[in-house]
């Protein structure tokens, strides 16, 4: 039976009536979860208190979008995984393209994010995803095999579990573009072939999600793929219709 995960990327989006609202709206609306079915809302840090409270008797589950690597002191502007732990959050998105873009985040800063996250307990869903010109060079597997080589180094084996994969080629964020089932089948594939190579047979439990462009229209066909087993979802997890129907869709899945 195939656990699916679906996370709702919300990056900069919402102020505070609007986050209550939508957090509100998508319990009431998935209420009761499947138990083969991980909700994960990972919002600004900003709102993390109000969506603990608000979830506190829910199966959904809070993430960050990012982490600083330091453990605590002198960083003006900065989150700790401590902190985000403290809280009561369980994930934290780390390496996300435009993490990588536009705050110049390395492979080897985002290993160090990650060891820090997984020492706070904290799961881990870690970005890789070529760039178009990556794509069309043939170069997806060199990049996405050394992206998952540094960010995953020196990662104590009995953390593994605590990993999750999120594959989203840049081309297809927030472009409305989303790779072909074929792509993603065959990446996907690839992907499990490295984290085994990697981690040995835990490789082969580690969860690979799909993101870039996913909404409630593509995701019946792109979530029965193989070795897809979930979502990170950007733009749809902002309409409480658009991710409840992903979510839904997931869900007719979980017993096959
Ligand atoms: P998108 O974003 O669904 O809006 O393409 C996905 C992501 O960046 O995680």
């Amino acid at each position: 039976m195939k656990k699916y995960f679906i996370v709702g990327n919300w990056k900069m989006n919402m102020a505070y009536r609007e986050a209550v609202k939508l957090v509100k709206d998508i319990d009431s609306m998935t209420k009761p979860l499947d138990s083969n079915l991980e909700v994960v809302l990972c919002t600004p840090y900003i709102h993390i208190p109000v969506l603990v409270e608000t979830l506190s008797h829910s199966a959904v589950r809070i993430g960050a979008q990012n982490c600083n690597e330091n453990k605590s002191g002198a960083f003006t502007g900065e989150v700790s995984a401590e902190m985000i732990k403290s809280y009561d959050c369980d994930y934290v998105i780390l390496g996300h393209s435009e993490r990588r873009e536009y705050f110049n985040e390395s492979n080897e800063l985002i290993n160090k994010k990650i060891l820090i996250a997984l020492e706070n307990n904290l799961k881990v869903i870690l970005c890789i995803g070529e760039s178009l010109d990556e794509r069309q060079n043939d170069e997806t597997n060199k990049v996405l095999n050394t992206q998952l080589r540094f960010c995953l180094s020196n990662i104590p084996k009995e953390e593994y579990e605590n990993i999750i994969i999120a594959y989203e080629p840049i081309w297809a964020i927030g472009t409305g573009l989303t790779a072909s089932n074929e792509q993603i089948n065959e990446t996907h594939n690839a992907i499990r072939n490295y984290l085994i190579e990697i981690m040995g047979g835990k490789g082969i439990s580690v969860p690979i999600l799909y993101g870039g462009s996913l909404n409630d229209k593509n995701a019946s066909d792109i979530l029965k793929i193989k070795e897809v087993y979930g979502g990170l979802i950007g733009g749809a997890s902002l309409k409480s219709e658009s991710f409840v129907n992903i979510i839904k869709t997931a869900e007719g899945y979980t017993n096959i």
